[in-house]
């Protein structure tokens, strides 16, 4: 199954180089239409093939719609556009899809109103994603590990692999991300549902923190394995 990457930026660039070493195809949109990408990917992700955002579910490995009958298997699509930009993102491009959501506040980044909102209120911001897009199932995760080590600490030969949490509360969805941090060389280690995806955040104790996956349970005072 291949990945739709929502952001062509820092983030998203990384993962896609990441995702290709990994042997996994990788389609990429940014506000931008997909020609006025290409001279950035040749630069930053010169396998991903850029398309239009509302094409992004159709990564390769089929579209909702074609997925293998009865396999459970949905097209995964990471987020990774600033919380800012999400009034742009329509709902409607990630229907049927197992979204991660990747996505970090900036100390002083101004959010959409909803999303502000539903901050104020005590929710984590995939929560919120999850009202926003009904369609999907929203999975927190690839979200605390900075771009430079998104990049290649899930190839560095020698090392204590680095554990990266995985948060939701539909378990196929999970499921799907949990392998495809896994096939990225990191350790997924499941929190036990999307609300308590928040001590991923920017703030909280395993932040950009490299950490194996006893280490980081450890740090969320999750159970050993
Ligand atoms: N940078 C990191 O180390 C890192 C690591 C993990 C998570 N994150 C999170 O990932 C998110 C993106 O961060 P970044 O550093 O990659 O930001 P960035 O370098 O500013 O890139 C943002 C990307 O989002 C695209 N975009 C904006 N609105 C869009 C829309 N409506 N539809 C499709 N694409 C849209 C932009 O398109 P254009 O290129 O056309 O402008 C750009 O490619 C943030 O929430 C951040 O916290 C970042």
């Amino acid at each position: 199954m291949g990945l739709g990457i929502l952001g062509a930026g820092r983030a998203g660039t990384a993962l896609a180089r990441a995702a290709q070493s990994a042997g996994i195809p990788v389609r990429i949109a940014a506000s931008r239409p997909p020609r006025a990408l290409r001279l950035h990917l040749a630069q930053y992700a010169p396998r991903a093939t850029a398309v239009e955002a509302a094409e992004i579910a159709d990564a390769p490995g089929g579209h909702p719609d074609d997925s293998p009958a009865g396999s459970g298997i949905r097209p995964l699509v990471v987020l990774m556009v600033p919380q800012e930009d999400m009034d742009a993102v329509d709902p409607e491009w990630v229907r049927g899809t197992v979204l991660v959501d990747a996505t970090n506040r900036w100390s002083d980044e101004p959010l959409p109103g909803w999303l502000a909102e539903a901050l104020r209120q005590g929710r984590s911001s995939s929560e919120a994603l999850a009202a926003r897009f009904p369609g999907a199932a929203v999975v927190k995760g690839l979200n605390h590990i900075s771009h430079w080590d998104l990049d290649t600490a899930g190839r560095a030969a020698g090392t204590e692999r680095r554990a990266l949490g995985v948060a939701g509360d539909d378990d196929g969805a999970v499921r799907q991300v949990a392998d495809l941090t896994r096939r990225l060389g990191f350790d997924p280690v499941v929190l036990p549902g999307l609300a308590a995806g928040r001590s991923l955040e920017p703030g909280g104790p395993v932040f950009n923190q490299p950490l194996s996956a006893e280490g980081l349970r450890r740090a969320l005072g999750l159970p050993d394995a």
